[in-house]
């Protein structure tokens, strides 16, 4: 069978290390241990006597607890964790899908459910959020693409790359669309928390509907990538489904990130983690508005609501995995390419650094930018 390699992923591999500034990661800076820690001598004690064991397999239960928490309407049962939200959805996709079986997705979207599901034999049907019309969801669009074959509505909200927040109709549209055909809904919500223009969480689909698994992670929203803890939330008797072929897939995360994302969902520690996140994106994103404003119209872009990354349209006549590579190799700056996520003539630039970082990766792109009109 054909294989189709994850293109965000195979191209970050090839250039992260490479370039001097990287402006594809769409979460914020990191945090360090130290800081996620506090001055909280006793937590410092306990992690270093840890037994470097296997935790539970599907996550500890003081974890799995504090992302039930998370949820209206979820329990412990509800909860399984796993090895990232990259795990999350691969289990989803390795549970749910038969070869043949299509899988509607938002287009542009991050494409792994995408590329799983090609990888598995389904067909995948785009739906799209239209540019012109503030990434609104295509609702008719949608309803077209969800055929009795469709076996799962694959959502990514808030959307990455765009940063667009589902309104409450759209979410009820892509509701009512699973429904009809029985299909579920699989529910990437990693940028739930980084939002930039609200206080408020964005929604999650879970209780909105019976057959809704929501993912999510401590990448994006908390700063935490490396830890790699994300999670599945959905029906006790799927979530047992995911579980089998978990065992199967990494066995479980590790201990030590079990009991630091526990630290980091406690009721003391996750608003710090939050504020935190949102403050990089609403420091950062005015550095890159203030910065296109100056390129005389080279670029246009709907404002995300919510992620560290803009979606932004290049008005210039080059295929975008092409600019971005003379990025690379003249800037040394690495940003993502449309064509990673189904649409060409943008770039994904991730705002969620320092202010000095940022200023420095635009004056650079900037040089590469002009040599081209
Ligand atoms: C929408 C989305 N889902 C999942 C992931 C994977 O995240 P994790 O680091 O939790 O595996 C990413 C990472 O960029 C993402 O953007």
């Amino acid at each position: 069978m054909q294989f189709t390699p994850f293109d965000l992923e195979y191209t970050q591999s090839i250039w992260e290390q490479k370039v001097d500034i990287n402006l594809t990661e769409s979460g914020v800076h990191p945090i360090r241990l130290d800081d996620l820690l506090g001055d909280d001598a006793d937590k410092l004690a306990s992690l270093l006597s840890t037994e470097i064991n296997y935790p539970h397999v599907n996550g500890n239960p003081e974890l799995r607890e504090s992302i039930a928490a998370l949820y209206d309407g979820a329990r412990i049962e509800n909860v399984i964790v796993t090895v990232g939200a990259a795990e999350a959805n691969h289990v989803v996709v390795q549970t749910l899908l038969e070869p043949g079986d299509e899988l509607a997705t938002q287009a542009p979207t991050y494409k792994q459910v995408w590329g799983l599901a090609q990888n598995k034999g389904c067909d995948v049907k785009p739906f799209h959020l239209l540019p012109d019309d503030a990434w609104r969801l295509d609702v008719d669009d949608l309803n077209a693409q969800v055929t009795d074959k469709t076996r799962i509505v694959a959502i990514c909200n808030p959307n990455n790359p765009t940063g667009y927040i589902m309104t409450s109709d759209e979410m009820d549209a892509v509701v009512a669309a699973a429904d009809r055909v029985g299909a579920w809904i699989l529910a990437d919500e990693v940028y739930r928390g980084a939002e930039r223009v609200q206080e408020e969480e964005t929604p999650s689909f879970f209780g909105r509907y019976d057959k809704v698994l929501a993912i999510g992670s401590l990448s994006k929203a908390y700063g935490l990538p490396g830890l790699r803890i994300g999670w599945v939330v959905g029906p006790p008797d799927t979530v047992e489904d995911l579980w089998r072929r978990h065992e199967y897939t990494t066995i479980t995360a590790t201990m030590l990130s079990n009991i630091l994302a526990t630290h980091a969902l406690s009721p003391e520690v996750r608003p710090r983690l939050i504020q935190r996140t949102r403050e990089y994106i609403r420091n950062g994103f005015p550095v890159l508005e203030e910065w296109m404003a100056q390129q005389d119209g080279l670029f246009s872009c709907t404002p995300p609501q919510a992620s560290a990354v803009s979606f932004v349209r290049y008005h210039l006549d080059m295929n975008s995995t092409e600019l971005m590579e003379k990025l690379c190799r003249e800037a040394s700056v690495f940003v993502g390419a449309g064509d990673s996520f189904g649409m060409d003539h943008h770039l994904r630039v991730a705002f969620g650094q320092e202010k000095d970082v940022l200023q420095e990766a635009f004056a650079r792109m900037e040089k590469t930018l002009r040599s081209l009109i």
